[in-house]
């Protein structure tokens, strides 16, 4: 079983405890301002094969490789004028930036899948000091199972992931409670990769240019099988649900009254008075606690698509996108002669 060290209360211990776990090649729960990460050595393969382990996370997947600060990170990556103004304007912070690696970086290909490319970003808070005082980057995916909701507090990774790894440093809920967003600058322009716990309009504002989107969330719904679940509570997940039906959960937002919600089993509104990022940071939380209800169906008010509200929003469509299983059952009725 994991062993818990609260980092308010003996930050010294905390930090002495992950150093020596990390070095001995062991992947462990990091609280950072976004969710809680799975941080292993991103120098060390052995070290990197147990988070792809302990997650039961695809080996082709490339890892955001965490760091000290902008120093450290210009060791292992090479960075364009504008991908350092966007690094100087939001580190530390939730911002993840794709970047070209250097050759001389140590960083192992399996933390990059192999890519010369390197995600890259700077923590805020205790994630900061721990990787300045082990000295080498931390490539770190959210603390939970493929697949399923990412946790936002110890208590989450402790119920998922209690089992398999030996240290979770509690730092309390993650107050930003998304992803980092991820961009890639790509020549003049800038690329939204993942929308996430820093708003777009905020990287337009400091880039001064509109950020390149990818296919618009709501075409890729009409197509589900390009979107794959992700987030996903045991309980299907019905969105911009009008009404809720009885005995299913109910996610508002923003204190509007729902039809139906005192039939409903469970009412949670992510944020009464209407602010994205508060409703971002209770969002797992809140999928979770509604899943422990023991309902079949999650209903979630429609939630406004701008600011915060981007990423929020693709979390929920990924939430809601068919799973590995339906798509099993849908393979196996087409394969029928
Ligand atoms: O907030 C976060 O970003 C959290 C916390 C723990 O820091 N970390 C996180 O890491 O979400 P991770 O490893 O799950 O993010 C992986 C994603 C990939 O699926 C991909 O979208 C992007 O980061 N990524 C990483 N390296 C990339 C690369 N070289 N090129 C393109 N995308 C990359
Ligand atoms: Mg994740």
């Amino acid at each position: 079983m994991a062993r818990i060290i609260d980092i308010k209360a003996d930050r010294q211990a905390a930090l002495e405890a992950a150093s020596a776990a990390l070095a001995d090649g062991f992947a462990i729960a990091m609280p950072t301002e976004t969710v809680y990460g799975l941080a292993a050595d991103a120098t060390n393969p052995a070290a990197i094969t147990r988070i792809y382990e302990t997650k039961g996370r695809p080996r082709f997947n490339p890892l955001i490789c965490h760091m000290a600060d902008l120093a450290m990170a210009e060791h292992h990556a090479e960075f364009d004028p504008l991908s350092r103004a966007l690094a100087e304007a939001f580190w530390p912070g939730p911002l993840t930036l794709v970047l070209p690696l250097k050759a001389e970086s140590p960083i192992h290909s399996l933390a990059t899948a192999g890519l010369d490319s390197v995600g890259v970003r700077v923590p805020k808070g205790f994630a900061g000091a721990l990787i300045g005082a082990f000295g080498r980057p931390l490539a770190a995916p959210s603390a939970n199972t493929s697949g399923a909701i990412s946790a936002t507090s110890a208590a989450h990774v402790e119920a998922d992931l209690g089992a398999k790894i030996p240290l979770i440093l509690d730092a309390g809920p993650s107050t930003v409670g998304v992803e980092s967003t991820i961009v890639k600058v790509e020549g003049d322009r800038v690329r939204l990769l993942r929308p996430g716990g820093l708003a777009a309009r905020e990287i337009e504002h400091v880039a001064g240019r509109p950020l390149l989107r990818a296919k618009k969330a709501s075409a890729a719904i009409e197509a589900p099988g390009m979107l794959a679940s992700h987030y996903a509570p045991g309980a299907s997940v019905r969105l911009n649900a009008s009404a809720v039906e009885p005995g299913e959960a109910l996610i508002a937002f923003g204190g509007a009254a729902v039809a139906g919600a005192r039939d409903a089993r469970i009412v949670l509104d992510l944020s009464p008075r209407g602010d994205l990022a508060e409703a971002a940071a209770n969002l797992f939380d809140y999928m979770k606690r509604a899943d422990a209800s023991g309902v079949s169906s999650i209903a979630f008010s429609p939630i406004p698509d701008d600011g915060l509200g981007e990423a929020i929003n693709d979390r929920l469509q990924r939430a809601a996108a068919p799973r590995a299983t339906d798509k099993a059952d849908r393979s196996d009725r087409g394969s029928t002669r």
